[in-house]
């Protein structure tokens, strides 16, 4: 085995940030680094994934996923080469996608890192259209909202991570009518030009509500809610009768320093006999074969199309992280790790 290193960096949270983060909430600091001990790997992150439900684990909140530590290594998705292994089932040379990102060197336990094939699909994309927001997207799409052909979707942060799969897996299943909303006029035109939505819209352009009408005339059956806020509502008002809202984020809202005032419009939802339900990714892990077998299918088929946004280095990692929060990418934002 050839030497291991010494130390590596990771990013440590060092103050609950209030509002946006800033560069003085986090450091980049140098952790030693040890062989693995039994039942464990050693690492080498390749790439990890910043996400916005890493805003909400850096308050000291009671919430569905436990708090960053201050002073600790942040964590989260990342896919990683097997640089030493004291576990059965693994090699040196292996990949592997594991929940300790934001650092370069992850010290794993074993049965918490899942082998992945990068001949079969390129590592980056576990983090992204075929892992956890792939998931959310499909689970969110067919299970929580119920979808069935003939539906007319709209979607928010269309051409996020999540967003851009949710309306195209809409098309590939005989949606009527696709919409998308998202921050930028080039992603309104991806997502038109590129992704095969039937209409989208820059939400920055004008108010949603009016937006929405005019790209829905006849209303929407199925609404993913990424946003909260303003799109909520909107999406509330041209939600046909027996609509259904999968209620999957709420990013307008993750750097608030108050509570959002909910939907004005609430009501709506008892004579429309709207449901509206939140999905958690976690709930559906029992759906990932499919999950695999569908989306590999109809990206190799040309069907379903992804985007990455790739900051190089780990000392970049936190900016891609607020980059990402403010719409800095298209599709998932990974952060690589250039050795
Ligand atoms: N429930 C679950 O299990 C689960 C799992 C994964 C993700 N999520 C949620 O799904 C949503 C999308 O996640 P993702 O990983 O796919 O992220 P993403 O969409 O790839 O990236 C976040 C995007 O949010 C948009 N955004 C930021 N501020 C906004 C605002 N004020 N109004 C409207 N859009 C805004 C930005 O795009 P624009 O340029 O369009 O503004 C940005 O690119 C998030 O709310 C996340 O928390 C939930």
């Amino acid at each position: 085995m050839s030497a291991l290193p010494a130390s590596g960096r990771a990013w440590h949270l060092t103050a609950r940030p209030h509002g946006w983060p800033t560069a003085d909430d986090v450091a980049l600091r140098e952790v030693p680094v040890a062989a693995p001990g039994e039942g464990r790997i050693l690492v080498r992150n390749l790439h990890f994934s910043v996400d916005p439900y890493m805003r909400g684990r850096m308050n000291d909140v009671k919430s569905y996923v436990a708090p960053f530590q201050l002073d600790q290594p942040m964590d989260g998705g990342a896919v990683g080469e097997v640089i030493a292994s004291n576990a059965e089932g693994f090699a040196v040379g292996d990949h592997v996608l594991h929940g300790l990102g934001w650092r370069e060197y992850a010290d794993v336990e074993a049965r918490h890192a899942t082998k992945v094939d990068g001949s079969l699909a390129p590592l980056s994309t576990y983090l992204g259209v075929l892992g956890m927001p792939g998931l959310t997207a499909y689970a969110g799409l067919f299970e929580t909202a119920s979808f069935k052909e003939g539906d007319a979707v709209f979607v928010s942060g269309a051409a996020g991570a999540v967003g851009s799969q949710v309306g195209q897996m809409a098309k590939i299943k005989g949606a009527s009518r696709v919409i998308g909303s998202a921050g930028s006029d080039e992603k309104v035109k991806l997502l038109v030009e590129e992704y095969g939505f039937d209409a989208a819209f820059n939400y920055k352009n004008g108010p949603v509500a009016e937006q929405l009408k005019q790209a829905a005339p006849d209303g929407i059956d199925v609404y993913f809610d990424n946003v909260g806020g303003d799109h909520l509502e909107a999406a509330i008002s041209s939600l046909n009768v027996h609509g259904r809202a999968t209620l999957c984020g709420a990013i307008a809202q993750y750097n608030d320093t108050a509570p959002a005032p909910g939907p004005r419009n609430l009501a709506l939802v008892i004579g429309k006999r709207l449901r509206l339900q939140g999905v958690l990714v976690r709930d559906h892990a029992a759906l990932q074969p499919r999950f695999v077998q569908d989306v590999s299918g109809w990206i190799r088929s040309g069907e379903l199309k992804y985007a990455e946004t790739v900051v190089q280095g780990i000392e970049n990692g936190f900016d891609a992280f607020l980059g990402m929060l403010r719409g800095e990418n298209t599709g998932k934002m990974i952060v690589s790790l250039a050795h």
